[in-house]
């Protein structure tokens, strides 16, 4: 049988979109089926990859070279949804990369059902938007996509707490600033499913910033050190440039992210009207 670690892995070697979040559900109905039983599955260690496998197509190209269009239009919406779909995939390797790469660091087994829950979550946002793209004529890989998706991995790479700052307590809790407009977008299409989609994703990309939230102040706890300061000074050393207003403030406290964490990081704005 195999170890956490082990579907971790085997979850990020995996190139195909639909086989990886297949494997990625299954693996995660596994783990909660083996801790309802009283019978966990071992996390063990194994070497997650540099980078996870990805399928031949979408093609990856600089962001500056990943055309922009106007959502506006049939073929905006759908490169606004392709380019969600890319977020979604990368998000099921950010999840179970967190659990091989920093399997050394002993952690309660609640941080691994958080981290198997969400890679289970993210793999159906990844189905949803696909088939969202399917009904609209398109699929994932149909257009070009970000290459530089897994850079704040690889940032992170020897950094639990930094990979927590950046990833669900940076670029996760972004997603909840900027869902909301995208959700209107579509509906002001009558694109009902893709409504529909986004509004799940949105629901539970909560619980994911709040489970960023959770570990990291659980590791301050650990190492005596103050969560506002360690936080700033992670983002700050791993993520490039200021952090983006409007914040969606209301989604960000339920989340466990109060102001005094993002605002100090944010770029200069004329009115700050609070
Ligand atoms: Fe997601
Ligand atoms: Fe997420």
């Amino acid at each position: 049988m195999m170890t956490l670690s082990e579907m971790a892995v085997d979850v990020l070697t995996t190139a195909d979109g639909r086989q990886k979040t297949a494997k990625s559900r299954a693996h995660a109905a596994r783990w909660s089926a083996a801790r309802d039983a009283g019978t966990p599955i071992p996390v063990g260690g194994a070497t997650p990859p540099l980078r996870p496998s990805r399928p031949a197509q979408p093609e990856l190209l600089d962001p500056r070279d990943v055309p922009k269009r106007k959502p506006g239009s049939p073929q905006g919406r759908i490169a606004l949804l392709h380019a969600v779909a890319h977020i979604e995939l990368n998000a099921v390797d950010l999840h179970w990369d967190i659990i091989a790469r920093f399997a050394d660091t002993p952690m309660p087994a609640g941080f691994y059902d958080d981290w198997v829950r969400a890679a289970a979550d993210e793999s159906r946002h990844f189905e949803l938007i696909c088939a969202c793209l399917e009904e609209m004529g398109s699929f994932y890989g149909a257009l070009p996509a970000h290459a530089g998706m897994w850079r704040a991995a690889e940032d992170t790479a020897g950094d639990f707490m930094g990979r927590l700052a950046v990833v669900p307590m940076v670029l996760e809790a972004r997603g909840l600033d900027v869902t909301p407009g995208m959700i209107g977008i579509f509906r002001k299409a009558g694109a009902d499913s893709a409504v529909a989609a986004l509004e799940t994703i949105y629901a539970e990309e909560v619980a994911h910033v709040a489970y960023g939230s959770k570990w990291f102040h659980f590791l301050c706890g650990r190492h005596d050190t103050d969560p506002i300061v360690a936080f700033h000074a992670l983002v700050r050393r791993y993520f490039k440039g200021p952090l983006k207003p409007p914040f969606n403030e209301e989604k960000r406290a339920e989340a466990g992210l109060p102001p005094d964490f993002y605002w100090p990081l944010a770029e200069e704005t004329p009115a700050r009207s609070r």
